[in-house]
């Protein structure tokens, strides 16, 4: 709506700021100078004692020697009030006897017909205000008084009575000439099918009047008083003034008290709302019958960015979670999400203000907990993720998640945050494997392989130095184009380390997905780092050379670590197999330990064998000839180690 010419400075010469503000703060009588429009006060915009803020009722000017708030009266009405420029000027303008200028012909005539409709609905709320106080409402009022409500809560929430009957309201406004289209327009009645008198909407039920944020009553719930009734609470239909899934319960106040820092609830109910304002939480508000909506959520982040969402902590509360978290998905941004606060098990808000008290319910939620969270609930609890598959079908769920968040920075954070559930949840600790004490020979040191066998690449026990090597490499390729951690990040968590400092170089790898490089050094520490950089092998790795990009990178940590995952495979064959040796090394032992050795050499190559070049080894398992030879120069080691070292 375009203000005309000159109408904001009108207002402006017929509003006092003095007076405005002067309904927020007590003047300091003594620093004040009434007179001459120089007034001073304790800052309603940030805690003190002292009178730091200070108006200047000539200029129309607010200015906070503490905190620097500063502004004019409608600056300081939109931020008491926590309303927008437009809303601020029309409640400075009806304060001021100004009538805000109707936009157009139709849109004021439009806005003739809501006001009227709104009037009818005033009449009814006061209707059913003074039926409580009638002998009928003494059961309604034994109840709401079983539910803590005294009078002033009764007051504060405008609480009323629809009497039983059939057209009590009707017969009251018909009584006042109200229309009987405007009655049936409100939804107070319902034309009856028989021909007869229209009947009214709410009968036998206590009354919480909706308003929406400019004070307007536009609904009711109603809550019935006969347990057997059909519908517990019974909601006005949807009628020009009141639009179900664009209001929320208590939004006006909640918003005022919201901008003066009150965290933002959501809760279920009317009567969640009115306990959790009434002991002291008073920016809370509620949906109106229906599930939250995408209207619902944007009116939430209009005044808050995290809303705290009250739910039953029960089955039925946590679906209710998530089918609110896959609307909000699409429209979460750095300023736009959720937290869950989660009641115990069947309890609502109001609820467990009866029973535990403020300070329950406050800590439950200052314990609220963040939306990513409940997503990773949903999709990991009460299941194992004991295989690969069963892990890459969860990452493929919690991708898909992910697909839907629009902010590109939120969905790294949330990618961030998901990846440090997965690691916690998913990752053993790295203790490195070591040979199981086994008989003969072979439980010679783990770690130290004999001088026999040293140079061979099969080795037991402990990595070898070429192991650690290999790691050094994909890690110090890694710390070099962290953009690559993304892509390997499933196989990095399983990777295993040999060093200490490895390790600490993985868990900031980890940790630094979509991070600078220097951040990941220095999650990694110097320390680490210099381990890493140590081996002069590690400086010439082609994915760490200057003149070489990110692809070539890329193939060597994709190389390295298909390496490292057969060496480490492979070791753990040996170990295995070394178990099961009792003396002599048999045929079978022979062809597993080749095959590993084999697998380790080729780890990283594409199979460019020749089928022809292929045989069957004793236990069913293709192996080609090269292969073959290779293993056995590395059994005729083994062999000579074990005769050799026995003496026999
Ligand atoms: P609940 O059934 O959780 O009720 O409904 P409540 O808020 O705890 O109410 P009390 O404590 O029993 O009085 C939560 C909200 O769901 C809507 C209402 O808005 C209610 O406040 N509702 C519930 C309906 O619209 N119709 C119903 O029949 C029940
Ligand atoms: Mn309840």
């Amino acid at each position: 709506m375009a203000l005309p010419p000159g109408f904001l400075d009108e207002l402006r010469n017929r509003t006092s700021i003095a007076q405005v503000a002067g309904r927020k703060v007590v003047w300091d009588a003594r620093k004040s100078n009434q007179g001459k429009g120089d007034l001073w006060a304790p800052c309603p915009f940030h805690q003190e004692k002292t009178a730091s803020f200070h108006v200047d009722d000539r200029k129309g000017y607010y200015y906070c020697f503490g905190c620097h708030a500063k502004g004019d009266a409608i600056g300081f009405v939109r931020e008491t009030e926590n309303v927008g420029f437009m809303e601020a000027v029309e409640i400075l303008a009806r304060e001021a006897g100004m009538t805000m200028p109707a936009p157009d012909p139709v849109a004021a005539q439009k806005a003739d017909r809501l006001s009227e409709l709104a009037d009818v609905m005033e009449q009814a709320v006061q209707f059913f205000r003074l039926q409580l106080n009638t002998g009928p409402a003494v059961a309604a009022r034994d109840y709401l008084a079983g539910r803590g409500l005294n009078d002033g809560a009764l007051e504060r929430w405008e609480i009323g009575f629809a009497p039983e009957g059939w057209q009590n309201l009707w017969d009251h406004l018909r009584g006042k000439g109200v229309d009987e289209d405007m009655i049936l327009a409100c939804g107070l009645a319902k034309p009856s099918n028989s021909g007869k008198k229209p009947y009214d909407t709410f009968r036998n039920r206590i009354m919480f009047p909706i308003r929406n944020p400019r004070g307007r009553a536009i609904a009711f719930g109603g809550r019935a008083m006969d347990p057997n009734d059909n519908a517990k609470y019974l909601n006005s239909p949807e009628t020009e003034l009141f639009d179900k899934g664009r209001n929320l319960y208590n939004f006006g106040p909640a918003r005022a008290a919201s901008g003066k820092g009150a965290p933002l609830v959501v809760a279920e109910g009317y009567m969640d709302v009115i306990a959790l304002a009434e002991h002291g939480f008073e920016a809370t508000v509620a949906p109106l019958g229906t599930a939250v909506t995408e209207d619902q959520l944007q009116l939430l982040w209009r005044i808050s960015p995290e809303p705290i969402v009250a739910l039953d902590g029960d089955r039925a509360g946590m679906q209710a979670a998530m089918r609110l978290i896959d609307l909000a998905l699409p429209m979460l941004g750095p300023e736009r999400s959720l937290r869950f606060c989660l009641m115990p098990e069947g309890k609502d808000p109001d609820d467990v203000l009866r029973s535990s008290g403020a300070g329950a319910m406050r800590e439950m939620l200052d314990a609220s907990l963040p939306l990513v969270e409940l997503l990773w609930r949903r999709e990991t609890e009460g299941q194992v993720f004991d295989s690969p598959e069963r892990k890459a079908a969860l990452d493929r769920r919690l991708q898909t998640a992910l697909d839907r968040i629009p902010d590109a920075g939120l969905k790294g954070h949330f990618n961030q945050a998901l990846r440090d559930k997965k690691w916690e949840a998913f990752r053993k600790p790295s203790t490195p494997r070591t040979v199981k004490p086994g008989r003969g020979r072979f439980d010679a040191a783990p770690g130290t392989p004999r001088a026999e066998t040293k140079g061979s690449f099969l080795v037991a026990g402990d990595a070898s130095t070429d192991e650690r090597l290999q790691e050094a490499v994909v890690l110090a390729t890694l710390v070099a184009h962290p953009i690559l951690i993304e892509r390997f990040e499933s196989a990095l968590e399983r990777m295993e380390t040999s060093l200490d400092a490895h390790s600490r170089v993985l868990s900031a790898l980890l940790a630094g997905v979509g991070k600078e490089r220097v951040e990941i050094e220095q999650l990694a520490g110097p320390d680490a780092l210099e381990t890493l950089y140590q081996p002069r092998h590690v400086h010439i790795a082609p994915g760490l050379r200057e003149d070489h990009d990110s692809d070539v990178a890329e193939k060597c940590v994709a190389e390295g670590l298909a390496k490292l995952a057969a060496a480490r495979g492979a070791r753990r064959d040996v170990e295995d197999a070394m178990d099961e040796i009792t003396g002599l090394v048999d045929e079978g032992l022979t062809w597993r330990l080749g095959q590993a050795a084999a697998a380790r050499h080729d780890a990283g190559k594409p199979d460019e064998a020749n089928p022809d070049d292929y045989e069957i080894a004793p236990n069913g398992v293709k192996l080609s000839r090269s292969d073959r030879a290779r293993s056995e120069a590395v059994f005729d080691a083994i062999r000579f180690d074990k005769s050799g070292g026995s003496g026999a």
